[in-house]
């Protein structure tokens, strides 16, 4: 079996491109090389017979037309996911996030083999208030660029389905953590600023909740619905019920990593920022999928992924400097 996994060189993408490996599929990794991706997370997969990259562009129509034709699935991963960034430059997100999507749709469209399954976020959902819980069916009501542009992708997606009869599976995932993920991320970002007792830019008063899932559940959840799916057409909620603060997380990294909590530092809030996500993936629990490692494991794996290799990865990478300074400088002053 072939499977097309674009965006292979990002956190999500590396791990389920690794698993595909494998379990013996024939994987193709399309990866644009953006400052997210980093060839390291693929290192182990170059060489293996039943594994290729292309670098190359979602949107280079001619490109991914012929990288869908003869596949049996695509997975798509390729995206621009950092809601901080889509505040600073939203129209890359419109390009990626839904011409990139309707590009690959397009192929799928013409190849008429190919199902997808494509990624999506509960942010779509956008902010609910305590108690409620988005079902697969809740309305869209995304704040940020990013969230937008994942909502509008999911619109395509769903008029592709109804018009042309796309067989195309929609997973909207809760947030997703473990190692592998860019360093400027919430988790990475707090554990190496912790680790080097650097003060901790926490935005606002902290309570802002999200629903946590830790990767190796999300490669499963990928597994079983691929397993399954590829001739299904469906909407699909992925979560762990893990719902934590940012502050509790960010204390928790301070104990984990024997920093003081007093490295916290509350700083200006951002825009528009969302106080609570919360999903309801009680379908795709009823059809035997739940999630196995728990929050507190997975965040001491995480860390502990992070004291061995974050160092490395901020330093070798010269743009997360500069980010960092754009992003936090004024708000650390
Ligand atoms: N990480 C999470 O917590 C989370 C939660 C829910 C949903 N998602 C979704 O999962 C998917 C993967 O997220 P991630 O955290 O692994 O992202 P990531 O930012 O770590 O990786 C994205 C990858 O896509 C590649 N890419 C970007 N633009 C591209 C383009 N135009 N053409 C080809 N490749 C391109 C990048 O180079 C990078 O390797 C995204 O669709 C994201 O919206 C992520």
């Amino acid at each position: 079996m072939k499977a097309l996994i674009t965006g292979g060189c990002g956190f999500i993408g590396s791990h389920v491109a690794r698993a595909f490996v494998t379990d013996g599929w024939e994987v193709t990794n399309l990866d644009k090389l953006t400052y997210a991706a980093n060839p390291a997370n693929v290192a182990g997969l170059a060489g293996q017979p039943n594994y290729r990259f292309i670098e190359g562009d979602l949107c280079d129509a001619t490109l991914v037309r012929d990288l869908v034709a003869g596949m049996d699935l695509v997975l798509n991963f390729a995206a621009e996911t950092h809601v901080d960034r889509s505040l600073l430059d939203p129209a890359v997100f419109a390009r990626t996030d839904v011409e990139g999507v309707v590009c690959l749709l397009e192929a799928i469209r013409a190849d008429g083999r190919a199902a997808l399954l494509h990624m999506s976020t509960d942010e779509v959902f956008g902010s609910l208030p305590e108690p409620e819980e988005a079902a697969e069916d809740a309305p869209f009501a995304p704040t940020s660029p990013y969230s937008a542009s994942k909502a509008a992708a999911e619109l395509m997606v769903r008029a592709y389905r109804e018009t042309y009869g796309l067989p195309v599976t929609v997973l909207r995932c809760c947030n997703v953590f473990g190692p592998l993920q860019h360093v400027e991320k919430f988790i990475p970002l707090f554990t190496i600023r912790a680790l080097a007792g650097e003060p901790m830019p926490l935005y606002g008063d902290g309570l802002q909740q999200r629903e946590w899932l830790y990767v190796d559940d999300l490669v499963e959840a990928i597994r079983f619905v691929a397993r399954g799916s590829s001739s299904d057409v469906r909407e699909i909620n992925v979560g762990s019920g893990h719902r934590v603060t940012n502050i509790e997380i960010a204390r928790r990294i301070c104990e984990l990593t024997e920093r003081p909590a007093s490295l916290i530092h509350p700083v200006l809030d951002r825009p528009g920022h969302d106080r609570r996500y919360a999903i309801d993936w009680s379908k795709l629990r009823a059809t035997g999928w739940s999630p196995k490692v728990d929050f507190e494991d997975g965040l001491a794996r995480t860390v502990a992924w992070y004291t061995a290799h974050g160092r490395e990865r901020a330093e070798g990478d010269d743009r997360f400097a500069g980010y960092f300074r754009a992003q936090y400088g004024q708000r650390l002053k």
